[in-house]
């Protein structure tokens, strides 16, 4: 039986919504669907109110997903211009960064300066409204100034991790035909340096890069010496020294791209989801208000980073656009020493602190040392995203980090949905460790089985969600025919997560992980596809299966079995060069934890790798690896029973 932490009496009282009033809401929003959006779509500013709520079918054939299309409005003016009257001196963006002598608060009036200098250099450089612009940043306020400057004159950004290679970094440029990519010199972390400009401009010399690009705008953070290309590359304090410090607002319909946040699936390259104006940012300021309980003063901190999906909302989007105090930190949790997130809390009085279950585990084998030498008062509530937090990992969490006093929001969502869908309401919700609990209003998830039949009540088995909300992705962009085969080709009518999830007796929810070929790195997505073929892209290798492994710290490692070309040695060396070779190929995030060689891979007779098995083998639990009667050589199996690396 695992342990019930009532909603915290503290919590409740000064919560905006109360389980009641959490009841009436989902309620309301399940009998009245287009009554209870039109409500909330009162939190954004239009220029032109729309008139029609939603217009959407799943159904494969016509797949749309339109909300409030006939309406206009600017993000970035939801997000800056309107809070100037009210805030304008108030801090917007409070940045940490990784030296912790350096900070900098910037106000809402200093930040709509900022944006509207950097609109006007983009629009000098040539930039349209309906245009693509990469980004490919350091966690620096810039970050969120260049996306709110895209936002600004209508271009949708599409920002690349900065931890991605040249490679990674140049497929995204040439899918989404960007014009513009805006960088640093150096991005720092952990006291090394991250040489971004280089990266771009090896990616500059990838085949189909410079048919689309036609500029790079560095924005001078470490002050590196780095080259600049005549005519194509730009500083941006010099561009910027001379335009105004006013830029109009472009009138956006609510169905205008956004952005283009790429991300890993099942197979093939990663996707371009594409997100848009009206439904995701409503989607966004309502999500951050209610599970955060977010109110005027509160001083939020998210630690993701801007190249995810949990930055977009989370850190820029969300927060600013219900005027927020909103911190970006640019560091790690370890540098320079394991306190480090506490000693931010205690600098900058955090109130929400908004954080991965990775990041907790690490910090957790370090004992309670490095959180106890800190004081930690100001926190309210703590927020975990992005993978399963196992119960220990949420228990250390909330006594150690909060002490008991702070409510953990565990919130279920995933890059397509935009914003947060099953998470606890801090001021409504009884907190069992482990469980996203409940659905939030708006959001009506199911569970099927295999063939397609829902599953009621306690049950455990594919997790749906059977009606649109305003955040939802609209398209995989340049792909239509992906999106539909990808969330709505599975199940009629439904769209699907790629999740496991179990209900219980209290209709809390359990997610299980992934139950396609989807890895869960720290939080951080990838594709077994992507990573394959990066393998097989090496010379000595003639063929790659990866599956994904319990990891102590990472959730899940990368394992992976490598069939070598006739001739090849298998050495140690041979190892090390392929882990490097994926560093190169992906980033370092896709770095192989453990590599077998395997003279062969389980196949069926008809050619198809037995990726059960492979995971079976690599979870050390090779006693049961049920029905291997399709095997074309059972032989395979025992060879790699036999060299299993995690034992
Ligand atoms: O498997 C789920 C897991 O992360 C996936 C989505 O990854 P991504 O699009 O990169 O977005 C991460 C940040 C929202 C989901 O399909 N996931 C995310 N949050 C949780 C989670 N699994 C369990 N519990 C969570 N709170």
């Amino acid at each position: 039986m695992k342990k019930l932490h009532p909603v915290l009496p503290a919590a409740r009282e000064r919560a905006l919504i109360d389980n009641d009033a959490y009841l009436a809401m989902y309620q309301q929003s399940v009998e009245d669907p287009e009554g209870f959006w039109t409500e909330q779509a009162g939190r954004l500013d239009w220029f032109k109110p729309f008139s029609r709520v939603k217009d959407v079918s799943w159904d494969a054939d016509d797949l749309h997903v339109r909300w409030f299309d006939d309406g206009v409005l600017n993000a970035c003016y939801n997000c800056v211009d309107r809070h100037l009257e009210t805030r304008g001196d108030q801090t917007a963006i409070l940045w940490e960064g990784d030296d912790p002598a350096r900070d900098e608060a910037i106000t809402y009036r200093q930040l709509h300066s900022r944006v509207s200098r950097m609109a006007n250099v983009l629009k000098e450089l040539g930039v349209v409204k309906g245009d693509r612009v990469t980004l490919y940043m350091p966690m620096i306020p810039e970050a969120a100034i260049a996306m709110l400057a895209c936002a600004r004159i209508g271009a949708a950004h599409s920002v690349v991790f900065g931890g991605f290679s040249p490679d990674a970094l140049a497929g995204r440029i040439v899918d989404c035909e960007s014009k513009l990519v805006i960088t640093a010199d150096e991005g720092l972390r952990g006291g090394r340096k991250v040489p971004l400009k280089a990266n771009v401009d090896a990616a500059k010399s990838r085949p189909g890069v410079m048919d689309h690009l036609e500029s790079v705008l560095v924005v001078r953070n470490t002050d590196a010496g780095v080259p600049m290309q005549d005519g194509v590359d730009h500083w941006l304090h010099e561009r910027e020294a001379d335009v105004a410090d006013d830029c109009p607002c472009e009138p956006m319909g609510a169905e205008d791209p956004l952005f283009i946040l790429y991300t890993s699936g099942s197979t093939g390259k990663p996707k371009g989801v594409l997100h848009t104006t009206g439904g995701y940012l409503l989607y966004a300021a309502y999500t951050h208000e209610i599970v955060f309980d977010y109110q005027d003063g509160d001083i939020y901190w998210c630690t993701a980073d801007v190249g995810w999906i949990t930055g977009h909302s989370y850190i820029v989007y969300g927060p600013l656009a219900n005027g927020a105090i909103t911190m970006m930190f640019e560091g790690v949790p370890n540098y320079p020493d394991y306190s480090r997130f506490w000693q931010v809390v205690d600098k900058h009085q955090v109130n929400i602190c908004y954080t991965a279950p990775t990041a907790i585990r690490a910090l957790m084998r370090e004992g309670e040392g490095p959180v106890k030498a800190t004081s930690r008062q100001s926190l309210r509530l703590l927020g975990s995203v992005g993978e399963p937090i196992n119960p220990e990992a949420w228990e250390w969490y909330y006594n150690v980090v909060g002490e008991g006093r702070c409510p953990i929001v565990d919130t279920w969502w995933q890059t397509e949905t935009g914003g947060i869908m099953i998470s606890p309401l801090p001021g409504a919700t009884d907190l069992k460790p482990g469980s996203a609990t409940r659905p939030l209003p708006g959001i009506k998830p199911a569970l099927l089985d295999a063939d397609g039949n829902t599953l009621e009540g306690e049950a455990e088995g594919l997790l749906v969600i059977t009606d649109s909300w305003p955040g939802q992705m609209r398209t995989v962009y340049g792909d239509h025919a992906r999106f539909v085969k990808t969330y709505f080709s599975a199940f009629r009518n439904r769209y699907f997560t790629g999740d496991g999830c179990r209900r219980d007796k209290d209709g809390y929810y359990w997610i299980t992980g992934r139950v396609d070929d989807v890895l869960n790195i720290s939080g951080h997505r990838m594709g077994t596809a992507e990573v394959e073929s990066a393998l097989v892209a090496h010379k000595a290798v003639a063929e790659a299966a990866v599956v994904g492994y319990p990891h102590d710290i990472k959730g899940q490692g990368i394992y992976v079995y490598v069939t070598l070309n006739a001739g090849i040695e298998p050495t140690e060396e041979l190892r090390a060069e392929l882990r490097q070779w994926v560093r190169k190929e992906i980033g370092p995030i896709a770095t192989p934890d453990l590599i077998q060689w395997a003279p062969g891979l389980p196949k069926t007779r008809s050619g198809k790798i037995m990726r059960r098995i492979l995971r079976k083998i690599a979870e050390n639990e090779y006693g049961n690896l049920g029905d291997t009667s399709t095997l074309a050589d059972p032989d395979v199996v025992d060879d790699l029973i036999a060299n299993r690396l995690n034992r």
